[in-house]
């Protein structure tokens, strides 16, 4: 065989993406200021001037999740890997963990509890509903030895929103650690991690930071490191031992961990740094902000939410679709005649439920505008009754009672 008999059989060229819109569950739009931001040139991993916007990283981290967490960095590795470097670093095995499952991804945490020798004790709530705090104490009185308790703030598979301040003061008042997955709340609805003593939180960059996929944002309370640095027996993982990775992140002296994703880092940088910019409040209100605009624009195409007001995440609007509509039809119309990129429901929701995302960049007025304009069109197209141009009237009316401040 030669070299040749290895090429593509088909002619391969550059690869140009086309330019989305993308109003899923994740990614969302990445900001150009970040793509940008990632062609910069490549640095080592150990270059002063790269561990010097290190540090920045690590202190507009701190903002954004509004803690002075000492370990408080980005993993080199999706939001996955930020939710499995939680379990695997803070259970031994045998711990009995507390977990709630009202989606998809407390589904995750529990494989995660039993792939690293815990005991899930699943607290179960529905689809579309948030964490319930009685059942939670209720598992926290019946298990007087669990260790931890673990839970997603805001679940992407519903945009439910889940009260993590009050299920924080749960767990520490029995005595448990938490571990809480913000991957679609951080930069998008209020995480303040000191002040609600969360010990372990993961984030993602691909949702509400507006940055590409790829990085994982972490915190670890004192009682955390405490906790790895007593432990009798390693961690189960070498790439994700907090410990050792400390060595790079963490010292003043630092020495190869593995070879960190520079311009990955950069756009992460860039991205804190917009929202430092923009203050968090700010961004929590515009992200609330284009929600109404977008709840106003549905309730004229008279499509619902699955999730009760009260608990839903502004960033991610999951909604029925309408009765007698082929739902992946306009899914792939929206995808093809527009650009315009949505997300299917999952598990139980498949084939009955839309997911809008309006994350980071892509949470703004004219996605909004443009989102309900084509929906209106495709829907009119595909033979339902839809009085044309009255959702994007009603969410006009929405931003004019809603003026930001
Ligand atoms: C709530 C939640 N947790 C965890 C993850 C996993 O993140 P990633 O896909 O970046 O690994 C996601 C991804 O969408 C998520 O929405």
């Amino acid at each position: 065989m030669n070299t040749e008999d290895f090429r593509p059989e088909k002619e391969v060229k550059i690869f140009y993406p086309p330019q989305r819109v993308l109003m899923g569950p994740g990614p969302s739009d990445t900001h150009p200021r970040v793509l940008n931001a990632m062609a910069r040139p490549t640095l080592g991993h150990l270059d002063p001037v790269f561990t010097e916007m290190m540090e920045e990283i690590k202190s507009l981290m701190r903002y954004a999740f509004q803690t002075k967490n000492r370990m408080t960095f980005p993993v080199s590795g999706p939001g996955s890997v930020g939710m499995e470097m939680c379990f695997v670093n803070m259970i031994v095995p045998g711990d009995k963990v507390i977990v709630c499952r009202n989606g998809v991804f407390g589904g995750r945490m529990i494989e995660n509890v039993e792939r690293h020798g815990g005991i899930a004790v699943v607290v179960e709530d529905k689809w579309g509903e948030p964490v319930d705090p009685q059942k939670v104490e209720d598992a926290l009185k019946k298990n007087p030895d669990a260790k931890i308790v673990a839970f997603v703030h805001a679940e992407t598979s519903t945009g439910a929103s889940s009260d993590a301040k009050t299920l924080c003061e749960l767990a520490r008042k029995h005595d448990c650690l938490t571990i809480v997955d913000t991957v679609t709340s951080l930069g998008g609805s209020p995480i303040k991690v000191d002040e609600w003593e969360i010990d372990a939180i993961y984030s993602g960059s691909q949702k509400c930071l507006s940055c590409p996929p790829g990085l994982s944002p972490v915190s670890f309370s004192e009682r955390v490191t405490d906790l790895v640095k007593n432990r009798k027996e390693k961690v189960h993982s070498w790439f994700m031992d907090i410990s050792l990775l400390l060595n790079y992140w963490g010292s003043s002296t630092r020495t190869y961990h593995h070879t960190a994703p520079t311009n990955a880092l950069y756009a992460l940088h860039e991205s804190l740094l917009m929202l430092a910019e923009e203050g968090l409040e700010h961004s929590w209100a515009r992200h609330r902000r284009n929600y109404e605009a977008l709840k106003a624009g549905f309730a004229t195409l008279g499509m619902n939410y699955v999730v009760q007001e009260e608990y839903r995440l502004p960033q991610l609007n999951s909604v029925f679709v309408p009765e007698g509509v082929d739902e992946k039809e306009v899914r792939r119309r929206l995808l093809d005649d527009y650009n315009l990129e949505i997300g299917a429901g999952l598990g139980d929701f498949a084939g009955k439920v839309w997911r809008f995302g309006l994350m980071g960049t892509s949470s703004r007025v004219e996605n909004v505008l443009f989102c309900l304009n084509v929906l209106e069109s495709v829907l009119s197209d595909m033979g339902m009754k839809v009085e044309r141009g009255a959702a994007a009237s009603a969410a006009h009316q929405s931003y004019a009672a809603n003026p930001m401040f």
